[in-house]
């Protein structure tokens, strides 16, 4: 891509950034001395960088594949120059244990993306801290009280319930065209919600009347946290500007949403703090929070991050799932199969999704081709430490591309097609211990709700298929469906997948 392309695509000429191109003219002497990869000894090998730009304009919209195709050229551990930013790309199990394993500690810190740049509230993240104590604390009370088995067996009523609501909305929508991303987010988030708050936030719409705020709400934080051209984010010194709204435009979300949150908050506190209550009555996830004594932002900035980051990584997932299925008529039948011969009741409890090895070789076939956050979250060089003999400095942006590494042919026969069956006698697993398979991460900063994500996906893909004929509109070839990818915090498919519901004879 040539640069005047490059600056039309990316909005770089718009009206609004020629006040922000004098300022940084004023960089540019200093911006370009610090480009200079001589200047730091030792970093990984990757393209060189143009002046001003770095490699930016090598990144396109799809980072996990333009960095896949510069780790060909470059090996499995490349640098870029993004603007000001170093960044740090891993594409081999390798090269991912380096960092995720034996530098872990010095390199699990975090980027902030500007969406998230929010002063009152950055301080009570759990996401986006570096490990410290606050992180540690966060990370304890959810494990425990989200994510042990204890708390996810309490759970389970919340989560049948609601994905019985889901199939009801489906059996009475049967022959219509529904749009399956929308339906599985709001099960997901209202099985959230119902843990957090007590109740359902989202009503199930078919994706043709209007949808309610809340949803619309959650999509705009999403889609301003998916930004990855934010000009900010490459030129420190231009942060501050905020030059594209999107640290405004997600607080505007947020006050709104808050606002709404605030009411129900008031409420269980004063409950909490009456002189009748006792601790055996909590029953929310808010009423742990409250009894921990934690402040209106503290709940905000938690429940935030846990649904932004429990809901579309689950929904998606799912999507990705049913897509393959769809295209491989062969995998959908022995699915069938499985769930026949292990079938006792009429309905799949959740319990009963450890006796389905194929649905689960068949979820980690979909991982390895189509792992939700393709190259993890940011992470940032807390201190200069090495990898594979490579110096990576303190402050590095670090990738780990686990899209790269599922389609590697190096590491998988045949990688470019969806095999459940290199799944079926392996041990191989995704819960961070094999780094050729890492859809949750690994390490200190691995997905806590891991053991939450895979329950709900497994349980919500086997009712599904247990209870409908999945068909396309128009009579579409489902072999022929396309699999586009559009990157963003949850990599989601580009055309959504809409489908038609018939329920199946029982068996
Ligand atoms: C299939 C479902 C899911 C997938 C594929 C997934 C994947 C991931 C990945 C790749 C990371 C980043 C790891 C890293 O930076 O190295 C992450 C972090 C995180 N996930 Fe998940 N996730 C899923 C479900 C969930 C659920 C259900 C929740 C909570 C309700 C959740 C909450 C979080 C949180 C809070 C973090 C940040 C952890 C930290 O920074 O210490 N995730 N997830």
């Amino acid at each position: 891509m040539d640069i005047t392309t490059f600056l039309r695509d990316n909005n770089f000429l718009s009206p609004l950034l020629v006040i922000s191109t004098s300022i940084f003219l004023l960089f540019i002497v200093k911006q370009t001395k610090l480009l200079s990869s001589k200047s730091i000894k030792n970093l990984p090998p990757g393209p060189p960088p143009l002046p001003i730009i770095g490699n930016l304009h090598l990144m396109g919209d799809n980072p996990h594949v333009s960095t896949a195709n510069i780790a060909k050229k470059y090996g499995p551990l490349i640098s870029l120059r993004l603007g000001k930013q170093l960044l740090v790309v891993a594409s081999s199990p390798e090269a991912a244990m380096g960092i995720l394993k034996t530098q872990d500690r010095h390199l699990s810190s975090r980027t902030v993306p500007a969406a998230f740049q929010q002063e009152a509230l950055l301080p009570h993240s759990l996401i986006w801290s570096e490990c410290n104590q606050t992180w540690k604390n966060l990370r304890t009370l959810c494990r425990s009280e989200m994510f042990s088995t204890k708390a996810l067996e309490a759970q389970s009523t919340i989560r049948e319930e609601k994905v019985g609501q889901m199939l009801d909305f489906l059996r009475r929508k049967q022959g219509q065209v529904i749009e399956l991303e929308d339906v599985v987010f709001t099960t997901l988030l209202n099985t959230l919600s119902s843990i957090i708050f007590g109740k359902d936030m989202l009503q199930f719409s078919d994706g043709n009347g209007s949808r309610d705020w809340l949803k619309e709400s959650l999509h705009k934080v999403i889609e301003y946290g998916s930004r990855i051209k934010d000009l900010g984010s490459f030129y420190p010194v231009l942060e501050r500007f905020d030059l594209h709204g999107t640290t405004k435009g997600t607080m505007k979300v947020f006050d709104k949403v808050f606002a709404y949150w605030e009411v129900i908050i008031k409420e269980r506190s004063a409950l909490i703090n009456s002189p009748t209550w006792s601790s055996d009555q909590a029953q929310t996830f808010l009423d742990r929070m409250l009894e921990n004594g934690f402040s209106s932002n503290q709940i905000y900035q938690l429940v935030m991050e846990l649904f932004v980051a429990g809901t579309n990584t689950t929904t998606r997932t799912v999507v990705w799932n049913v897509s393959e299925f769809l295209r491989h008529k062969e995998v959908m039948s022995k699915i069938e199969e499985e769930m026949k011969m292990e079938k006792n009741s009429d309905e799949i409890a959740p319990s009963q999704q450890s006796k389905l090895p194929y649905l689960q070789a068949c979820i980690k076939e979909t991982f390895r081709l189509h792992p939700s956050v393709p190259l993890l979250l940011p992470h940032l060089a807390a201190d200069t430490c090495e990898v594979m003999n490579y110096t990576i400095p303190k402050n590095t942006k670090i990738f780990v591309n686990v899209w790269a590494m599922g389609r590697d042919p190096k590491l998988w026969e045949d990688p470019l097609s969806y095999k459940p069956e290199r799944f079926t006698d392996s041990k191989l697993d995704f819960k961070g211990q094999d780094f050729e398979l890492l859809p949750f991460g690994s390490g200190r900063r691995i997905c806590p709700g891991l053991p939450s994500g895979i329950k709900s996906v497994e349980f919500i893909l086997a009712s599904l298929i247990r209870e409908f004929d999945l068909a396309l509109p128009n009579g579409a070839d489902p072999s022929k469906l396309d699999m586009e990818e559009q990157f963003g915090i949850a990599m989601k498919r580009k055309n959504p997948l809409k489908l038609i519901f018939k329920q199946k004879q029982p068996y």
